[in-house]
């Protein structure tokens, strides 16, 4: 193996990302080196490409970035076990520190001390990544790697959705991100009644339609209220917001069922305001949701993939990587499902 690789390398502040040539990374005691195959772009990727007000307190530069990934153990480094070489992996792309109170407690999905693969540390979008064998994830071989690719942003839509329980209830998931189009096909997976899903992209409502959206609503040309009049229904049981739309969550919270259950994974602007008076009048429970459960979510990801959920529906775009940019460029524009880069030349 060579010591340098080509990464995909946030190098100074603003605009932009580069391919350079890196130093293939160390692998510690208790890690492992992949040899990545298939990466997925991630919202966040999009932002740090951007450099908006988030990217630029979040990252130190050069970074490699990327965290939605599987590939192939090519190393093991000293004390790791049950692992083995060529494996099919993917990873945890949140790093938590083992020692704290929720580590311990086995809730590290709430360690405070957390470190994102590609935001905090050398990420995935290269030849080779190094990550702790506690996040390693097996892959079946049923499982094809380009779906494999981007089991993280759907362990995002299934820990926010498999929060609460679904079964019968009336769902509401304003933003149809891949993130949304995924929760609505496990709100279809697990058998919930009316699934209806808000955004201003028609491409992607459609894209979520087809995943299992009973009901899709451009809020650009219908009010969500009139959605709710017509359906005949008192309000939502169950709101997912999965848009970090300000107007999206606070009209998500004046057409919630009192007693209803409120999921925040899209990340608001720091001065979104809220009507407080709907929260408590209508006794609603407000959860933030952050990452995926470790590894509880990956499990039934897993399970639900082998069982046939409809995971391939999100996957639009498949590209090669010297096409990297233009999957950041169909992000930008919001032209896009999931897309997936292939970093073996091998796109079948
Ligand atoms: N909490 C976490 O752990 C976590 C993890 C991953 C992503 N996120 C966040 O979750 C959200 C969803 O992720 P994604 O990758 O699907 O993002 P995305 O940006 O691709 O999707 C957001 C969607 O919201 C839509 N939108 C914009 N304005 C809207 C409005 N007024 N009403 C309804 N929809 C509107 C956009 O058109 C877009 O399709 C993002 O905010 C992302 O930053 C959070
Ligand atoms: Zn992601
Ligand atoms: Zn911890």
């Amino acid at each position: 193996m060579n010591n340098t690789m080509q990464a995909l390398v946030k190098g100074a502040p603003g605009r932009g990302l580069e391919m350079q040539t890196v130093a293939v990374p160390q692998v510690g005691p208790n890690e492992v080196l992949i040899q990545v195959e298939k990466t997925a772009i991630c919202g966040t990727d999009l932002h740090i490409f951007l450099w908006d007000e988030w990217a630029q307190r979040t990252i130190q530069t050069p970074l490699v970035i990327g965290h939605e990934f599987m590939g192939r153990i090519v190393q093991m480094g000293d004390g790791v076990t049950g692992y083995a070489l060529n494996q099919r992996v993917s990873a945890e792309g949140h790093v938590v520190c083992g020692m704290c109170r929720n580590c311990r407690a086995g809730k590290p999905h709430l360690c405070p001390n957390t470190q994102g693969i590609g935001v905090n540390r050398n990420g995935a979008f290269a030849e080779y990544v190094a990550v702790p064998a506690s996040n390693l994830w097996p892959i079946p071989d049923e499982i094809p790697s380009e779906l494999a690719a981007f089991f993280d942003p759907f362990g995002n839509a299934a820990h926010c959705a498999l929060q609460f329980d679904l079964v019968g209830e009336d769902v509401l998931i304003t933003g149809a991100g891949p993130i949304g189009i995924i929760a609505a096909g496990i709100a279809k997976h697990v058998g919930a009644r009316h699934i209806v899903v808000t955004d201003v992209n028609d491409y992607r409502l459609g894209l979520a339609s087809d995943m299992g959206a009973t009901r899709i609503v451009n809020v650009k040309n219908e009010s969500l209220a009139d959605v709710v009049k017509a359906l005949d229904i008192d309000g939502f049981d169950i709101g997912l917001e999965m848009s970090g739309n300000p107007q999206a969550f606070n009209d998500m919270l004046a057409s919630m069922y009192h007693g209803g259950h409120v999921a925040l994974l899209g990340i608001l602007p720091k001065d979104t305001g809220i009507d407080w008076d709907t929260v408590i009048f209508r006794g609603l429970e407000l959860h933030g949701i952050y990452g995926r459960r470790m590894y509880e979510t990956w499990y039934k990801m897993t399970q639900m993939t082998l069982t046939g959920f409809p995971l391939r529906k999100v996957l639009t775009h498949h590209l090669p990587v010297d096409a990297w940019s233009e999957g950041f460029d169909l992000m930008e524009r919001g032209a896009c499902g999931k897309v997936v880069v292939d970093w073996t030349g091998d796109i079948s």
